[in-house]
């Protein structure tokens, strides 16, 4: 699987989820964890950052003659592999937007990876432009996430549109594996209206809820994902059930 974790709204866990789905996904395979985001938060998850242009995802994009393998920082977690990001990507996927070769780039550079890795998973950054859809054109599968805060809602819903928008222009394939809650108020009235304002618009939504918790935030302090740090805290377990989710919709979606 090819998961692509996306919304259109910022801030709402795209990256937390993508680490620990990640870190999730290499019990069952080999995984490797690419940021298409410039702000370059999935590599800083695992303590992972790249010094410069030459060493991330952004010397890939812009030379042909670049391979992957040169810049991906192997086992960072047993069986996990990082390509990361670099802000420095934000003026390569300007100058590529430019010449055309945008849409396309993140596919041709993982084309030639695929035969070694079991799944792969790409975080984006939090809007439909041009980035994100190159990551959607490198996907099979895509997560969308919201949160208990009404804002997030919206994020799902132009998702869900651009998905079908982009699948008519033959731009992808991928399909939308359904919308996960990355931060679950449990008791909160906001997060209630969130949920069945969701369930009105037909977008699946994942029975998994990530519970909001303050372990996420402290994991971040100690470069681990949550799934790494504190392993039986509930916020991990579900982190665990929503990859074991995530992996039966693919199955059954893409088979
Ligand atoms: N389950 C959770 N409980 C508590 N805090 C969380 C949870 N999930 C994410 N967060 C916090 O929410 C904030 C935003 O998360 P994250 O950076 O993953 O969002 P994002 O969608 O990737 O943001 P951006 O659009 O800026 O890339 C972070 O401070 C993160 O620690
Ligand atoms: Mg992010």
């Amino acid at each position: 699987m090819r998961l692509a974790v996306c919304s259109s709204k910022g801030g709402v866990g795209k990256s937390t989820t993508a680490a620990n789905l990640a870190v999730a996904l290499a019990g069952r395979g080999r995984v490797l964890a690419v940021d298409t985001d410039p702000q370059d938060s999935l590599g800083r998850a695992f303590g992972v950052v790249a010094k410069g242009y030459d060493d991330s995802l952004a010397r890939c994009l812009e030379d042909p003659t670049a391979s992957a393998r040169d810049v991906i920082r192997h086992d960072v977690v047993p069986r996990l592999d990082v390509l990361p990001s670099h802000p420095s990507l934000e003026a390569v996927a300007l100058q590529l937007s430019n010449s055309g070769g945008l849409i396309t780039s993140v596919r041709r550079i993982l084309r030639p990876l695929m035969a070694e890795y079991d799944h792969v998973v790409l975080d984006t950054r939090g809007d439909l432009g041009g980035l994100t859809l190159a990551a959607l054109c490198a996907a099979d599968a895509v997560l969308t996430v919201f949160t208990s805060d009404p804002g997030s809602a919206l994020g799902v819903v132009r998702v869900a549109g651009f998905i079908e928008q982009q699948r008519a222009y033959e731009n992808t394939s991928a399909v939308l594996l359904g919308a996960a809650c990355s931060a679950w108020d449990r008791g909160g009235r906001a997060a209630r209206q969130v949920l069945e304002a969701l369930q009105a618009t037909g977008v699946p939504l994942m029975r998994t809820m990530v519970p909001l918790s303050r372990r996420v935030p402290s994991s971040t302090l100690d470069k681990l994902p949550v799934v790494l740090a504190s392993p039986t805290s509930p916020v991990a377990c579900a982190y665990r059930a929503l990859a074991d989710e995530v992996c039966s919709t693919a199955e059954r979606m893409l088979s």
